[in-house]
This record gives C-alpha cells, sequence and structure tokens, in this order.
C-alpha cells in the first residue's frame, strides 16, 4: 500500500460509478490510524462514537469539540493516504451558520482533516450550505443520527415507515443539494436505502444500511472486537482484540507475580569491569550509610 496516492473526492465519485465499493472506518488516536492506513481503507473518520468507545461516555452527546480535536491531531499523525474526516460534535454547528463555519474551519485547522461531517437533515441542510460554501468538503449523514437519538425514540432503525423512508429521501436530497460529497445512512431499512440510493447521484456510506451503498463505514472498536457486550445488528467481528488483550495481561499479570517476567532476554547487560567498580561504590555507600543515623544526630 505504500505506493497508494491519496484519497480525494473526485476520487469517491469515480470508485462510486465504477461500483467500486469505498471503504470507511474510524479511528481516534494514532495506533488505530496506523492500522486504517496500513490495511489501505478509503476514509477514515474522526468519528464523534469516541465519546463511547474511547472516553467511556455513555452517548455521543457529552463529547466536546477540544476532544475530538485532541483525537484528531492524533489520527492525522497516523494518516497519510486516506481520505481524513472530522464529526462535528454536538452543539458545535446547530445554533447558527457562523458557529458551524467556525466550528468546521477549527476542524481542519488544527486537526488537519480534509472534510467534516454532521448529523441529520432538517436545520442541518443549512449549516452544511454554509460549510460548503466556506470552502470545507461536508459528509451528511441521516437515518439513525446518534446525537439526537433521545428525539427519534432511540438506537431504533429508521424509515421504516412509509413517511419515515420520504423523510430519509428527502434528507438526503436536500444535502446533496447543497453540495455534500457523500452521505452516511445509518440504521436503514435496506430495501428503503437501495430505494433512495436509486435518486442520489453523491456516494453513499452505510452502517446498517445492506449492500446496495456506495461503500460501508464500521466503529473501529466494533469491527475488530475491542468494545464488548452487545453491539448492534449492522456489526460484524472481525477479530477479538479485546480477547487477546486480556489474554495478554493476564499472562503479564501472572508471570510479574511468579517471578518469571523479566526473563534473561529483557536485561541490558553491563562491562564485568564496570559492574566491580560501581560494587565497590556501593559496599563504601553502604557503611556510609549505617553511619548516616550519626549524621543526623543532634550536634551536642
Ligand atoms: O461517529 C461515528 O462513528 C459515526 C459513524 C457511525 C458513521 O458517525
Amino acid at each position: 500500500m505504500s505506493d497508494r496516492k491519496p484519497v480525494t473526492l473526485p476520487d469517491l465519485a469515480e470508485m462510486k460509478a465504477a461500483g467500486e465499493p469505498i471503504v470507511m472506518v474510524t479511528a481516534y488516536d494514532f495506533p488505530s490510524a496506523r492500522v486504517a492506513e496500513e490495511a489501505g481503507v478509503d476514509i477514515v473518520l474522526v468519528g464523534d462514537t469516541a465519546a463511547m468507545v474511547v472516553l467511556g461516555y455513555p452517548g455521543t452527546e457529552p463529547v466536546s469539540m477540544d476532544e475530538m480535536v485532541m483525537l484528531g491531531k492524533a489520527v492525522r499523525r497516523g494518516l497519510k493516504t486516506p481520505l481524513m474526516v472530522g464529526d462535528m460534535p454536538m452543539g458545535s454547528y446547530e445554533a447558527s451558520n457562523e458557529l458551524a463555519v467556525q466550528s468546521a474551519q477549527r476542524l481542519v485547522k488544527e486537526t488537519g482533516c480534509q472534510a467534516v461531517k454532521l448529523e441529520a437533515g432538517g436545520a442541518s441542510v443549512e449549516r452544511a450550505r454554509a460549510i460548503v460554501r466556506a470552502g470545507i468538503p461536508v459528509m451528511g449523514h441521516v437515518g439513525l443520527t446518534p446525537q439526537t437519538a433521545t428525539a427519534l425514540g432511540g438506537y431504533k432503525t429508521q424509515g421504516k415507515t412509509a413517511q419515515g423512508a420520504i423523510q430519509l429521501l428527502e434528507d438526503a436530497l436536500a444535502l446533496e443539494s447543497v453540495g455534500c460529497f457523500a452521505i452516511v445512512f445509518e440504521a436503514v431499512p435496506a430495501a428503503i436505502a437501495e430505494a433512495i440510493l436509486e435518486k442520489l447521484e453523491v456516494p453513499s456510506i452505510g452502517i446498517g444500511a445492506g449492500p446496495a451503498t456506495s461503500g460501508q463505514v464500521l466503529v473501529f472498536h466494533d469491527l475488530l472486537g475491542i468494545t464488548t457486550g452487545r453491539t448492534p445488528k449492522f456489526v460484524k467481528r472481525y477479530a477479538d482484540v479485546h480477547g487477546a488483550m486480556l489474554a495478554g495481561l493476564e499472562r503479564y499479570v501472572e508471570e510479574t507475580r511468579g517471578h518469571r517476567f523479566p526473563e534473561p532476554g529483557h536485561l541490558y547487560s553491563v562491562e564485568p569491569a564496570e559492574l566491580s567498580e560501581f560494587r565497590r561504590y556501593v559496599e563504601r555507600k553502604e557503611g556510609f550509610a549505617s553511619q548516616r543515623t550519626w549524621d543526623w544526630e543532634p550536634l551536642p
């Protein structure tokens, strides 16, 4: 993958046109970015799912712009070729177009991401338009939008009724019309996504939206089995990294407690002559140490 060229927005449009699936994954730090780079993914999203999988919050709502910037900077250092997209955290864009542009500019300037993502249709369409006009590429996100999951009735599949599906289609078309270069569809019935995509020209990236989208995205920690417990239906686990980490740490604990670590191969050596000289010094020093009580005795 070392001769790979950086992925551009036209590349994504070409991939869609050629029917070549676009691979997107989240990353939140330097090592996860390196893995994404080495695996040859096309888009890396510094997702606000960091709130849950990295920072331990119960939802994505609490994560701040400062936290997203810190994570984004680390991801940037690990990436060369994938297009890097920064997620706009809740509260960083909804209130006004000015706030949305300022926040998008901060993400781009401070993390080096090449595009931003914001959630939902409705008022977000105007925010997306403003950011695009400010010269920053925007990725839309419709369907299950976790920042507003409570208003959607929880973490539920969206577009299951004809009315809900119409809303999804209208939101996606509106986001496309204001210049979004791609749109994420989350937790949408496959048949609804397929029908919507017939009307959409920009690339679509699915997460629980079936096989018809131009690409797929999964959360790094979910697909590699770093998160434990229940995951959404759309997650496929490609590894059990939590299991591997736990097994490794348990062995380390056991070997350290059993005096089996460190082993000879983990030790630094020293020239015997240097060691002898140092030992002589230590022996003399021990003598001094036994006299030290004298030194601390109060003077007569
Ligand atoms: O924050 C995130 O990880 C996302 C993906 C689930 C698309 O928005």
